[in-house]
């Protein structure tokens, strides 16, 4: 009997505890599912904070879907291949092959490039044909030779997924879409910044960081003579331009003139930037110079004669000596913190 007076009690409050609980799992459904933490991005000293759209704010919420679908292969036809298939982050987001294979091993027709600092890009692709970095994703996605993926198809198989919904829930408020599936996409490639190799140290004050072969390289690089920083200039070795530097006689890919149709462009490509660059072989739109001494040989003998080749490129009478000098400034140029940092990786 006494036992039975103690447990009446102890019901009332063991059912009290659940009707909380159940109350307290019950309130996250109610409220506003969307998830506005701001993302804070670490920006390397010498560069400019980046343009961000008014309608995709960086939140984290949207960079963690981001990194998940850039990871999943969901997004390609066979689910075979995630964007991270053709830009791992151990090669800065670039791949080691001349033409990625897709979908079926087809090829396309151009080289992987490096992902790092999409943030500061006005243009997308070689030829620039992408004005903005958010709309950038559809082009994998639908690309029959990379994904090959319808995007409304790929927007159905991430609304029936078990998961997926709650994300694009808490990243935007909405289910996934193609606004959704491609701003999140481009949110996480926003936070791929890179400006901490040796380089950057050197320029920020911590002399010792490049030896004298670099240092000699960094003069080259920088040269009235050499001229390599006309081109490739500023924080991200790029002035952003669309130039021919003489790869071919005859361009099989015409490059700038896909888009605007206007022959003076054929040939040009967007000057690519150079962070990273030892990582990224093979070089140039195609894939087609296999190393950094390849680069260098190039532009000693000032490339091959196009109408539109820039006057910039015209044979360097460089030394061994002073190729040598000029790879191991661009080696300088690789930042391993980029490349090994968990909040970039695949979890
Ligand atoms: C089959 C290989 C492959 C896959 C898969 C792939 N890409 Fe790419 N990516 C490329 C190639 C090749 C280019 C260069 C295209 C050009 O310049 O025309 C490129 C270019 C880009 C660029 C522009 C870079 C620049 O410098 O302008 C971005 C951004 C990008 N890819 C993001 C993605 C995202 C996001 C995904 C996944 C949705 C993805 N890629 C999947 C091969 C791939
Ligand atoms: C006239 C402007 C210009 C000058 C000067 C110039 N480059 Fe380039 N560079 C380019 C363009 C444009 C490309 C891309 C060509 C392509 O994709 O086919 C490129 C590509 C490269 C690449 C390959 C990048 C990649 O990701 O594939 C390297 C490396 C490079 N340049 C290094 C140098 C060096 C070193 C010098 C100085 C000796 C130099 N460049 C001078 C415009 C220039």
């Amino acid at each position: 009997m006494p036992c039975k007076l103690s447990t009446l009690p102890m019901r009332s409050i063991l059912l009290s505890i659940l009707l909380l609980l159940l109350a307290l799992a019950c309130q996250p459904e109610a409220a506003n599912p969307l998830d506005e933490s701001p993302y804070s991005l670490d920006v390397p000293a010498g560069f400019p904070y980046p343009d961000i759209p008014e309608d995709n704010e960086l939140t984290d919420a949207r960079v963690a879907l981001g990194k998940r679908l850039f990871y999943d292969p969901i997004l390609s036809e066979d689910s075979t291949l995630s964007c991270a298939s053709c830009h791992k982050q151990a090669l800065a987001f670039a791949d080691d092959v001349p033409v990625s294979p897709g979908v079926q091993g087809r090829l396309g027709f151009r080289n992987a490039p490096t992902l790092a600092n999409m943030a500061y890009l006005e243009r997308l692709n070689k030829d620039g044909g992408v004005v903005k970095l958010d709309l950038q994703p559809v082009v994998p996605i639908e690309d029959h030779n990379e994904m090959n993926l319808p995007l409304r198809e790929a927007v159905r198989r991430l609304n029936e997924h078990p998961s997926y919904p709650a994300d694009f829930l808490r990243a935007y408020g909405k289910e996934a879409s193609p606004f959704t599936l491609t701003r999140a996409l481009a949110s996480f490639m926003r936070t791929l910044i890179s400006g901490s190799s040796r380089y950057d140290q050197y320029v920020n004050g911590s002399v010792s960081t490049l030896d004298e072969a670099e240092l000699r390289g960094l003069s080259l690089f920088f040269s009235e003579r050499v001229g390599c920083a006309k081109c490739h200039q500023g924080f991200n070795f790029t002035d952003n331009s669309f130039r021919n530097n003489g790869l071919y006689e005859t361009y099989e890919d015409p490059g700038r003139q896909r888009i605007t149709l206007d022959s003076e462009d054929e040939g040009k490509f967007r000057v690519p930037t150079l962070r990273n660059i030892a990582l990224t072989a093979p070089y140039m739109h195609d894939g087609s110079l296999p190393t950094l001494e390849a680069v260098a040989e190039h532009y000693n003998n000032g490339g091959s004669s196009h109408p539109n080749k820039d006057t910039l490129i015209h044979p360097l009478q460089l030394s061994e000596m002073e190729k040598a000098d000029l790879i191991a400034f661009l080696r300088a140029l690789t930042d391993h913190a980029f490349i090994t940092n968990p909040a970039f990786s695949k979890d």
